[in-house]
């Protein structure tokens, strides 16, 4: 089943194309690797598929109940926040539960026994979505988190405000990766990254059991964490079974299938012009043949056989 199916998508800026006709599908656990040169559209498509920006035509549609985490090449941060509460945020739906849990607990007292297994009920509902969801090690989570990217360096209680634009950009992966969607979307995330917060998203995205849409012109770290390549060039969108070398090689044997081809239809074309400029020639040279023989003096033939000869000369 696919998480995300596009169809006949066609977008342009002015009167540029970015894309004509693209389809595309996701399925559930699959590791895209999104490539291309340097504005050929992923970008933009990406914006299409998350909905901030809307196709030319097409259609882009997820199924129920997706969560879809994306984090762009330009994503900003809200100021006034510590790197720490920002990585908590991304368990908030935990932390909302944790409140209305409490909130039960403070009405105990209060309720009929009718009211109170009612509310028992209720709290062992949270309690147990709690627990799967690991609440009581989030803050051990957000400190491996924030030491893997070397958030921790920084300060975990700093503030956001006073954060570089690439360490800015550090913590909303790191938000990103603890809040754990369904499908992720990295828009090139190593290039803010040293070597070894790359290694670490390496074997994260390697272990990643949801699905990712990876954009990155880093061909070692793509070959290690994608399986799927999707390749955009000329307005299409093509899919490559494999890694980045994989679809290198199907895609020279394509390219050098494609250029023999050509390079054959090309020699055909010559041939045939030649075969024309030939025939031409000897049309040519049998028209002034004829026209020599019959303005000449010693030409004696009748006039309907003049005509038979015309004729003739008409029909080649
Ligand atoms: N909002 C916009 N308005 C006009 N043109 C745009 C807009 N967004 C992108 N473009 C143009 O569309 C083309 C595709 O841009 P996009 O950013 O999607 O490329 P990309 O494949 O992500 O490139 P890169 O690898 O450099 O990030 C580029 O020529 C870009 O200048
Ligand atoms: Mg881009």
């Amino acid at each position: 089943m696919s998480i995300l199916n596009v169809e006949h998508l066609s977008h342009g800026f002015g009167d540029r194309a970015i894309f004509q006709d693209v389809s595309f599908r996701l399925l559930k656990g699959e590791h895209i690797g999104l490539i291309g040169a340097n504005g050929e559209g992923k970008s933009t498509f990406m914006n299409i598929i998350t909905g901030h920006m809307q196709p030319d035509e097409g259609k882009v549609e997820w199924s129920k109940r997706v969560r879809v985490g994306y984090l762009d090449q330009h994503t900003v941060l809200e100021k006034g926040m510590t790197i720490r509460e920002v990585l908590k945020s991304a368990f908030s739906f935990l932390f909302e539960l944790e409140v209305q849990m409490n909130e039960i607990c403070d009405h105990l007292g209060e309720a009929s026994e009718d009211e109170m297994n009612v509310m028992m009920e209720e709290l062992g509902t949270i309690q147990d979505l709690l627990m799967n969801h690991d609440f009581y090690s989030i803050d051990a989570k957000v400190e491996e988190v924030g030491r893997a990217l070397g958030l921790t360096d920084i300060g975990l209680d700093r503030d956001v405000t006073d954060l570089s634009g690439g360490q800015r950009t550090k913590v909303l992966l790191g938000k990103l990766l603890l809040e754990k969607p369904d499908i992720l979307l990295l828009d090139e995330p190593t290039n803010y990254l040293d070597v070894q917060h790359i290694e670490w998203l390496k074997r994260y995205l390697q272990e990643y059991e949801n699905a990712f849409i990876l954009i990155s012109h880093d061909v070692p770290f793509l070959n290690s964490v994608v399986n799927i390549i999707y390749h955009m060039e000329n307005q299409r969108l093509d899919r490559y079974v494999g890694d980045y070398d994989k679809f290198l090689e199907v895609h020279e044997a394509k390219k050098a299938q494609l250029e023999a081809a050509y390079k054959r239809q090309q020699q055909e074309i010559a041939q045939l012009h030649q075969k024309n400029a030939d025939l031409q020639a000897r049309s040519i040279a049998y028209e002034t043949s004829l026209e020599s023989v019959f303005s000449s003096k010693s030409w004696k033939l009748t006039a309907p056989i003049r005509s038979l000869m015309r004729l003739f000369h008409r029909g080649n």
